[in-house]
């Protein structure tokens, strides 16, 4: 049975994978060529990928033989899903194990933008601390006590709401099907806009999700309210963002973005009030280890046409 393999994976994953299938493995750096991705996917019954390879209807459309997709993460916004379920290909991914992880970057966003972190640091490194404690050195906003509101309650919004709790604040939230959850006011979404201190999304890119959080819901939020994305850029109007950003009314924290990796004349790089970071919210080792034996299972369970551990 033959496989592919879309991304360098880790030595022990290609000799595990080498001794069951006959492998065709993407070994490079830069993102497998369309070209190739078709070409392979013509031959394969079972593709590892991962979201920095877009499987769309151009590149599954002679995929004749394939079985299982098994895509090394939660969101599955880079599949084709409906084309694939048409042509009968199951879809492995890897919910669950990435959650605490997920929610502790969240957390850790929030404290960095209310708490000025990367300033504080760009200062100490640059030799810029010349004059010792001063009482209004690079004052920031509580995260303790604060109103968060939460957009999408899945399993890794609900995973923030729990650490929230441990931070005495506030938390509201919105999701498409309300949901009882303890200590979480559920509210309409302009509501949630409009009240939060701090808004954190925690939903799946989608058709309806896209470009969610558009230039009128940002300008529902307060002053100086914090924007944190750890789901995927394009359910904010980024363009919008930006220019909440650059006038001083809004702050964010941001992992993902709807180009990656950001270009480098994004004009992200040069706004204040934001911490940026590079799609890390699965970075560590644990999750990562977690994540990849997931996958792997998915894909080998498909290939042998038996049922996943994670199926969408
Ligand atoms: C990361 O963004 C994932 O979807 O796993």
């Amino acid at each position: 049975m033959k496989i592919a393999v879309t991304f360098p994976i880790p030595e022990p994953a290609k000799a595990l994978l080498s001794d069951l299938f006959d492998c065709r493995f993407w070994e490079s750096e830069v993102p497998i060529p369309a070209g190739t991705l078709a070409e392979w996917l013509s031959e394969v019954e079972g593709v590892l990928t991962t979201l920095t390879c877009p499987l769309d209807q151009a590149a599954l459309s002679g995929a004749s033989h394939l079985k299982v997709i098994s895509t090394v993460s939660v969101g599955v916004d880079h599949i084709d899903v409906d084309y694939a379920k048409s042509k009968n290909i199951a879809i492995g991914h890897t919910p669950g194990v990435l959650t605490d992880s997920t929610a502790d970057l969240a957390i850790g966003l929030m404290l960095a933008v209310g708490r000025r972190l990367a300033e504080g640091d760009a200062m100490v490194r640059k030799g810029a601390w010349s004059d010792g404690w001063k009482p209004n050195l690079l004052l920031g906003t509580d995260l303790s006590q604060s109103t968060v509101g939460l957009v999408g309650m899945g399993p890794i919004g609900q995973a923030v709401a729990k650490r929230l709790a441990g931070f005495g604040c506030r938390v509201i939230a919105w999701n498409r099907s309300p949901k009882e959850i303890a200590g979480v006011e559920f509210t309409d979404l302009n509501t949630l806009l409009s009240s939060a201190d701090i808004v954190s999304l925690h939903t799946a890119l989608t058709d309806e999700t896209r470009e969610l959080i558009d230039r009128d819901r940002l300008s529902l939020m307060k002053d100086q309210a914090i924007l944190i994305n750890t789901a995927r850029g394009a359910i904010v109007d980024e363009r919008a963002l930006a220019d909440e950003l650059a006038f001083g009314r809004l702050r964010a924290g941001l992992d993902v973005y709807s180009e990656e990796p950001l270009p480098l004349d994004s004009v992200f790089h040069s706004l204040p009030g934001c911490v940026l970071l590079p799609h890390v919210g699965s970075a560590t080792e644990r999750t990562r280890r977690a994540m990849f034996e997931m996958a792997l299972a998915n894909l080998i369970s498909g290939v042998r046409g038996e049922p996943l551990q994670a199926e969408l």
